[in-house]
């Protein structure tokens, strides 16, 4: 079989190494297409291909339907959102993730982002500190638990909401966080909230001023999730209300121009996403990939696929 690693943002060097390892000691062959520009490229490229491995790449229907051959699509990471997947159910084309491969990296980062603008942007000028202040984490899976650990390392107070940790606040107790029974009780008890639900219908737009306003005056707002799941021109006038309120993301605004004149180091945006761009979280999501796809050759597994036959 011909797998395709499709990466607009490539993996480490010693990653792509080793999932060659793994797919061509099953027998099958690597193509492999970095750093591309156009998506021309990546219509060319899975022309060929019986399986893809992506990141955030854009797996279309333009995509999907000029794959003919593809049987199955990995995206290296959690979130699927890329992956028009109702093409992919009508193409019969399976797709997976890689659920909590990349999860530590991605909760470093939280922190990396925290301390950058609770220190303003390590200006000099006095800041504050992490301990003693109450974080939300708003969604509780891989990476909403990893933070909450490091969170209780650095001696703040930890509260959480998800719909599944609402159903058992037992779980909290597990990372000694504290379970709330709503978005509106965790902003209600947050100095710092930090995103990490996935971008769906649900989801969308759905961090509003009626969220944020029950945030102090100075809160601060972390995204490693996904733009889409901010009410921009929420997030704007609320900023614009509160000078001191602050927010860090890993994923550009839309107005990322406009709000970084506005609001100067209180905004701070990746210039490229990076919470998972480290050698490790690409070692791990990378194998990860490249092994499903050969079990799932081997013998049809189809632990983490996502959508439905
Ligand atoms: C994910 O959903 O796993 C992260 O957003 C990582 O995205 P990336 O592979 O594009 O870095």
């Amino acid at each position: 079989m011909k797998i395709l690693i499709a990466t607009e943002k490539p993996f480490a060097t010693k990653a792509v190494q080793q999932i060659k390892g793994i797919i061509e000691s099953a027998g099958h062959e690597m193509l492999l297409l970095e750093n591309y520009t156009d998506k021309s490229e990546l219509l060319n490229a899975v022309a060929n291909a019986d399986a893809m491995i992506v990141r955030s790449d854009k797996v279309d229907a333009e995509v999907l339907n000029a794959a003919g051959n593809l049987k199955i699509v990995v995206r290296a990471g959690a979130g699927y959102d890329n992956v028009d997947i109702e093409t992919a159910t009508t193409n019969k084309v399976c797709v997976m993730n890689t659920p909590g491969q990349n999860s530590n990296a991605v909760a470093e980062l939280v922190f990396g982002m925290l301390l950058y603008l609770v220190r303003s942007g390590f200006d000099g000028s006095t800041g504050s500190e992490l301990k003693g202040k109450r974080l939300g984490l708003h969604a509780f899976g891989h990476i909403g638990k990893i933070t909450a650990n490091v969170a209780n390392g650095f001696g703040m107070k930890v509260y959480a909401y998800s719909p599944s940790l609402a159903k058992n606040p037992e779980l909290g107790k597990e990372y000694n966080v504290t379970a709330v029974k709503s978005p509106e009780e965790l902003y209600d008890n947050s100095d710092i909230i930090s995103l990490h639900m996935p971008n769906n219908a649900h989801t969308k737009a759905s961090i509003n001023y009626n969220l944020l306003s029950r945030l102090p005056d100075n809160g601060i707002l972390i995204n490693t999730a996904r733009k889409e799941v901010i009410n921009e021109d929420d997030l704007i006038r609320i900023m614009s209300e509160r000078p001191k309120f602050k927010y860090a993301t890993d994923i550009k605004l839309d107005k990322h121009n406009e709000v970084l004149d506005k609001l100067g180091n209180r905004y701070l945006a990746s210039s490229k996403k990076c919470g998972a761009q480290t050698s490790e979280a690409n070692i791990n999501a990378g194998l990860a990939a490249a092994n499903q796809i050969v079990k799932f050759f081997e013998n049809g597994d189809e632990t983490y696929r996502v959508n439905p036959k």
